[in-house]
């Protein structure tokens, strides 16, 4: 009789090798363990074995019994675990998603795109602090105390003799400072003043050019600026130099370009001049290459410097300075 109980083990562990789902493995074990199943059955005619055979019979029945439980149970948790993993697997057929590529921010472009141009005509790069003490900012470019450009009203005071840089222009000091002529450089970064409106903002970009050398003239000064303006705009755009002032160059005078949106008849972006400002510049003031211990008989420089945000919204056609900083995608996404 104890041969029953093995032969209803072999099968049962046979046919729950071949079951492939929870279903087949239910269904075996109500076939074995249920109410009517084969193993409980056996158990309860065991009063029918003679009577020395029941105690060895009973408890090998409930061993089978046990250890059939166990393993109907391991086989649907490891269905179970098999079924997870098979959800998690890749489908290699299916097509890549693409990540969102960002692209580069407008004003990072145009800083590329004018740095891309001066390298060419053989100038380097320069750079320097963005918090700046009075001396670079203002004394070195020989702007004195009292000039309108210290006022509170547009320079960020940190302390009494440290600026928030308010132009590019202390970078040609530091850059003289520690290198001698020949000088080709220019100095691309943030510059900050306390201004805000649809053309201004207190944070802007400017790029510096300095070009330092024996018996270099205003007319160098002219012909690199032209081909820097003929290369960022249309190769035809008119150029003039208009006289000006700045401290630390002189003679010094403002580049204006012909209007980019009428050609010069005349519009709200030019004002109705028909002109449009797009940096200053001048020779090296004599005062400025003694700051910096040049000798003024044998050399003569220039020096320019624009907004960056300026010659983006011309070439672009932008005519609100506070987009480049909204960071709205929409925006953004056009360049
Ligand atoms: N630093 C001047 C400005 O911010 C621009 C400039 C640079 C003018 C170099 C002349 C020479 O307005």
């Amino acid at each position: 009789m104890n041969e029953e109980i093995e032969k209803i083990r072999q099968q049962a562990l046979s046919e729950l090798k071949q079951a492939q789902d929870a279903e087949s493995i239910q269904e075996l074990s109500v076939r074995y363990l249920g109410r009517k199943g084969r193993v409980t059955r056996f158990l309860r005619n065991i009063s029918e074995l003679p009577k020395e055979e029941r105690p060895a019979a009973g408890k090998r029945a409930n061993e089978v019994k046990t250890e059939l439980e166990s393993a109907f149970q391991d086989a649907l948790a490891h269905l179970a675990e098999k079924q997870q993993e098979d959800e998690q697997a890749i489908d290699v057929s299916l097509p890549g998603r693409q990540p969102p590529l960002g692209t580069l921010h407008p004003i990072t472009r145009t800083t590329r795109m004018i740095a891309r141009i001066f390298e060419r005509m053989g100038f380097g790069i320069a750079e320097g602090p963005e918090v700046e003490s009075d001396y670079y900012n203002f004394e070195a470019l020989n702007i004195p105390k009292n000039h309108p450009a210290r006022d509170m009203q547009d320079t960020f005071y940190v302390s009494e003799n440290i600026v928030l840089r308010t132009h590019t222009s202390p970078i040609q000091v530091r850059y003289m400072e520690t290198h001698q002529p020949p000088v080709r450089i220019i100095a691309p970064g943030k510059v900050y003043r306390c201004d805000s409106d649809l053309t201004h903002t207190p944070m802007f970009n400017q790029v510096e050019g300095l070009l330092v050398d024996k018996n270099v003239s205003f007319g160098d000064l002219k012909g690199i600026l032209t081909a820097f303006v003929h290369q960022v705009f249309d190769p035809q755009t008119s150029l003039r130099f208009r006289p000006s002032f700045f401290p630390f160059t002189e003679p010094s005078a403002e580049v204006d370009i012909r209007c980019v949106m009428c050609r010069g008849d005349g519009c709200r972006v030019c004002s109705d001049t028909g002109w449009l400002e797009v940096m200053g510049c001048g020779m090296v003031h004599p005062a400025v290459f003694e700051n910096v211990g040049y000798d003024t008989d044998r050399y003569s420089g220039f020096a320019f410097g624009m907004g960056v945000e300026r010659i983006a919204m011309l070439k672009y056609g932008i005519n609100d300075i506070r987009m480049f900083f909204e960071n709205d995608i929409r925006f953004l996404r056009q360049f």
